[in-house]
């Protein structure tokens, strides 16, 4: 497998409404970010991936872009923009912009154009179909959006309906006009001459839709998605966006899918001259404890979480390089769902190690760091989320209302990871010097980033130990993987071998105690116990009783 700077880095994630607000205004912003850069370096990431920046009206909070170069006054301009760039850079860290071109706002002075007249140049950049019916105001097929109720909005001006699979205010892009094709390049252009040094695809494998549009699989969200999930050109198109464009840079492009499989994955992201992205999100590590949404918990299961790892790995190993991850903004923070509150920091330490020492590159969500949790909110009225609201009409079909609804949505729903960073205990937890533009969790007097910096033993601390071996050690980057103990419901322990070294990584799920035995040739006492989340370390006989939600890491040299 070829090295490549893209491998050994790690990630940080920032969406920026909520990191740091430094105009007193409750929304975070630019300059707060700038602020925080040698914060951000000094966790040992080498990457920040911006979510959108971009002007937006906020209808699904930045990923519906209304310019695609410019930058939004909420959070400042483009002045500052390379500032912060400028600073990433001197801190040695490459900087990712968020690339969202399967929809725009319908804000964007395109969509705008495009309702003016069927034969506004405009008006094929998008997505367009007659209405059916007698009097033609019948949605042109039963396709449901993801985001917000049915796919298609009717437009009087034009007597026809546009497409939108997220909100009404985000509309579908015809990427099969050329003319998109080219816009999207020059977007590409303009923000990787500036310096940036790559893109988070959004929802890239949905930008071609089936030809006929075809009715969907009759289900309540999202129906339709077989028809543009991976659809008939996704390839062709990534393949001229990266010939004309991105192969000529030193760039990164991740891309995200949603209900992506290793095999489709690796039409994209290989190692070879066929690539189109260096590498792809997947999700199906974070459905270990629900059914295919956050919205509808299981109990969390081990042994679905280690299976998916294995799987991704075997599929990946020599072909493609893959990524690693446990929050984003998308989903509810990870201690509340596969760790414990009651050992927060034990068991934010554990899932870090679990992770981050597997083949792939690591991204950190902010506030992740500090071991943030999810927050309780106690009325309709304090979420913020469309996908909330849309869930709201949705579950009530099946009877799930009022207070049954808040409990299921403090549990599932994606506002969890966006409750304003925790900075220290002053008021507004120095995100801000006013009322934040949305709760922030009561918790943040505990769990703060001045606490985790003054705490020798935080996750804070911990995750820069992780991410320093990671970074010194070729063996946890690229280091063959190989698990034991496959079916225990409570350890997971894998070894990551190259070249004559070792690292043997064991982490219990368990509050209770469990035997672990090292496996058959490894000594433990030979090995360097290199990282752990509890302070004293005892083995006895090759063997050790784990403490709640233990985690240690072994190294070994010339094995
Ligand atoms: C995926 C993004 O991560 C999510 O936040 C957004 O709502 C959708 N794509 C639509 O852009």
């Amino acid at each position: 497998m070829k090295k490549s700077w893209y491998k050994e880095m790690a990630v940080y994630q920032i969406w920026p409404r909520s990191f740091k607000d430094s105009n007193g205004d409750g929304i975070g912003d630019l300059e707060g970010i700038y602020e925080k850069l040698d914060y951000i370096k000094s966790i040992g990431v080498d990457a920040i991936w911006f979510s959108p920046l971009y002007p937006s009206p906020n209808a699904d909070y930045g990923y519906d872009i209304a310019d695609y170069m410019d930058i939004n006054p909420e959070y400042g301009d483009m002045e500052t923009f390379k500032k912060v760039l400028n600073g990433a850079h001197e801190r040695n860290m490459k900087v990712f912009m968020d690339l969202v071109v399967n929809h725009t706002s319908t804000e964007h002075k395109w969509f705008k154009e495009a309702c003016k007249s069927v034969d506004n140049p405009y008006h094929d950049y998008y997505i367009w179909r007659k209405g059916k019916g007698k009097d033609g105001k019948q949605p042109p097929n039963n396709w449901l959006s993801t985001f917000e109720g049915g796919a298609w909005e009717y437009v009087e001006s034009v007597d026809e309906f546009y497409l939108h699979v997220f909100t009404k205010g985000q509309p579908d892009l015809n990427m099969d006009n050329p003319k998109v094709r080219q816009e999207v390049k020059d977007i590409m252009k303009f923000w990787l001459d500036m310096g940036v040094d790559g893109f988070r695809e959004d929802v890239i494998t949905y930008i071609s839709k089936k030809e006929g549009l075809p009715n969907g699989f009759p289900i309540p969200v999202a129906c339709g998605m077989e028809h543009y999930n991976c659809g008939p050109h996704l390839y062709e198109y990534l393949k001229e966006f990266h010939d004309d464009v991105l192969s000529k840079y030193d760039c990164f492009t991740v891309g995200e899918g949603p209900l992506i499989t290793p095999e489709k994955v690796l039409k994209l992201v290989t190692e070879d001259d066929t690539q189109v992205l260096k590498t792809m999100f997947s999700f199906d590590h974070l459905e270990a404890d629900c059914l295919m949404t956050d919205w509808i918990k299981k109990p969390f299961s081990l042994k679905k979480m280690k299976k998916c790892y294995q799987k991704w790995y075997d599929a990946m190993n020599g072909k493609g390089w893959h990524t690693l991850y446990l929050e984003n903004h998308d989903h509810p923070r990870i201690i509340d769902r596969y760790g414990s509150l009651k050992y927060r920091v034990e068991s934010g330490k554990m899932l870090a190690t679990m992770c981050y020492l597997q083949k792939g590159t690591p991204f950190i969500y902010q506030g992740q760091e500090i071991g943030m949790t999810n927050i309780e909110l106690h009325s309709i009225d304090e979420f913020k989320d469309m996908v909330t609201f849309n869930n709201q009409i949705m579950f009530s079909k099946f009877g799930i209302k009022g207070d049954r609804f808040v409990r299921m949505a403090n549990k599932g729903s994606r506002e969890n990871s966006r409750t304003p960073v925790q900075w220290d205990n002053s008021e507004y937890a120095g995100f801000s010097t006013v009322e934040p533009w949305f709760n922030l969790n009561p918790n943040y007097t505990e769990i703060n980033v001045a606490q985790a910096e003054a705490d020798e033993n935080s996750i804070l601390n911990y995750y820069r130990k992780l991410l320093k071996f990671r970074k010194e050690h070729e063996v946890a980057i690229y280091g063959d993987f190989k698990q034991y103990y496959e079916n225990s419901n409570e350890l997971f322990v894998y070894e990551r071998n190259l070249d004559g070294e070792k690292v043997l990584v064991v982490c219990s799920f368990a509050e209770k105690s469990v035997h672990f035995k090292a496996p058959d040739g490894i000594d433990l006492s030979k090995g360097e116990l290199v990282l752990n989340n509890y302070t004293i370390n005892p083995v006895n006989h090759n063997s050790f009783v784990t403490r709640p939600y233990e985690a240690r890491v072994y190294y070994f040299k010339e094995v």
